[in-house]
């Protein structure tokens, strides 16, 4: 099963998870921009023009059919309706049913479970939609919150790469977590 359509808005008890728009340039920018926010990613601050890029890409990802596509949706408050992060679901491998979940929540609104609860309906997208076997996470081990969020959504830390990455300046290692969908599906039935 794909995502062949674009994906509709998708509700949580307080988030509203929908497509990005080109309105959305000066929330991303907010976070998308902060040092604090991208230590532990792959990618510095951005400027303004990577960020318009990255928007550009994030407002084309709705559809998942090919290996690689990947989901981006914003996160909306539905309470104020802004945009303070998004969530990301990339389709690796339709051999092996298996995808990865990324996160991005705004400073100002960390700690009060918003990354889980986005993370939670993503899970869904994945099992209940897109009929995935195993969706994964990774993270720089020092990313306690990152890990968790993973923990809270009952994903299992498979693994531990020690130092395996040379990235901004330094060694970092890499953790892996992962879900089944039969854990899913224990968890939410
Ligand atoms: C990771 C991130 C998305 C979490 O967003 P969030 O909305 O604050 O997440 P939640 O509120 O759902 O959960 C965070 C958990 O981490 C815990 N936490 C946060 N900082 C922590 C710290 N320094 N030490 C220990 N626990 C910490 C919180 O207490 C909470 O756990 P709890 O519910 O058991 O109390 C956010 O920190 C972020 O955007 N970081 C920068 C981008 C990033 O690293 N993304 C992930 C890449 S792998």
């Amino acid at each position: 099963m794909n995502l062949g359509n674009p994906v509709a808005v998708v509700e949580t008890e307080r988030l509203l998870l929908r497509p990005f728009t080109p309105a959305d340039f000066s929330a991303l920018y907010a976070y998308q921009s902060r040092a604090d926010v991208t230590r532990y990613l792959l990618w510095d601050g951005r400027t303004e023009d990577q960020v318009r890029e990255a928007l550009g890409k994030k407002i084309a990802a709705t559809v998942v059919v090919s290996e690689g596509d990947f989901l981006a949706l914003a996160v909306e408050l539905k309470e104020t309706g802004a945009v303070i992060g998004d969530l990301t679901l990339e389709l690796f491998s339709w051999e092996h049913a298996c995808g990865e979940l990324g996160y991005i929540v705004h400073p100002d609104h960390h700690g009060h479970g918003y990354a889980t609860e986005g993370g939670r309906a993503m899970l869904s997208i994945a099992f209940d939609e897109l009929c995935l076997h195993r969706v994964i996470g990774r993270l720089e081990p020092r990313n306690v919150a990152s890990a968790r969020v993973l923990e809270k959504l009952g994903m299992r830390r498979e693994a531990h790469f020690v130092e395996n990455e040379y990235l901004k300046g330094e060694w970092q290692s890499e953790a892996v977590y992962a879900i089944l969908d039969r854990e899913w599906r224990a968890r939410t039935s």
